[in-house]
């Protein structure tokens, strides 16, 4: 099988990999990246797991090859916190008690940047409205809605000082 030398930017970091043409983003982070934060459910665009953000934009890493992310900006999971200090949303899953066994919570959290940073003030609607395309096989919808919102005001706040 062919493979190809590529570099990804992730989080930051540039990442000498090579892959075979086929390789998924998602299997490229995991194994070639040694990012296991992003996590694999159906491996087929349903679950939202493997959600990254590349230029921003909420991705589903397991539809994505690795090859058509060169030259992007790729942000995961590990990448959240900063200098240390948690992300916003990273502070709220943890007091709102929004995730049971985490499998689907890096996908959220990463879906819920992606859409926090392109409209900072989401309605509560709409913020319910774009997290149904992840799925959470411990249904904790509720909370995990609770503490989206919870960032939502703490990052407005933050936003306003
Ligand atoms: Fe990618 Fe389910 S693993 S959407
Ligand atoms: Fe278990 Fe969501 S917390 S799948």
């Amino acid at each position: 099988m062919d493979k190809i030398d590529i570099v990804l930017a992730v989080n930051g970091q540039p990442y000498d990999v090579r892959v075979e043409y086929r390789r998924t983003l998602a299997d490229t982070l995991r194994d070639e990246c040694g990012l296991t934060g992003t996590h694999l459910g159906c491996e087929h665009g349903v679950c939202g797991a493997c959600t990254v953000l590349v230029d921003g934009q909420p991705v589903r890493s397991c539809l994505m090859f690795a090859v058509q992310a060169q030259g992007k900006k790729i942000e995961t999971v590990e990448g959240l916190a900063h200098e240390g200090k948690m992300h916003p949303l990273q502070e709220a899953f943890i007091q709102q008690h929004a995730l049971q066994c985490g499998f689907c919570t890096p996908g959220f959290l990463m879906l819920a940047r992606g859409i926090l940073e392109q409209n900072p003030s989401l309605s509560d609607d709409e913020i319910v409205e774009a997290l149904s395309s992840n799925l959470c096989r411990c249904t904790g919808y509720r909370n995990i809605i609770a503490a989206v919102k919870q960032a939502r005001d703490a990052m407005l706040e933050a936003n306003t000082k």
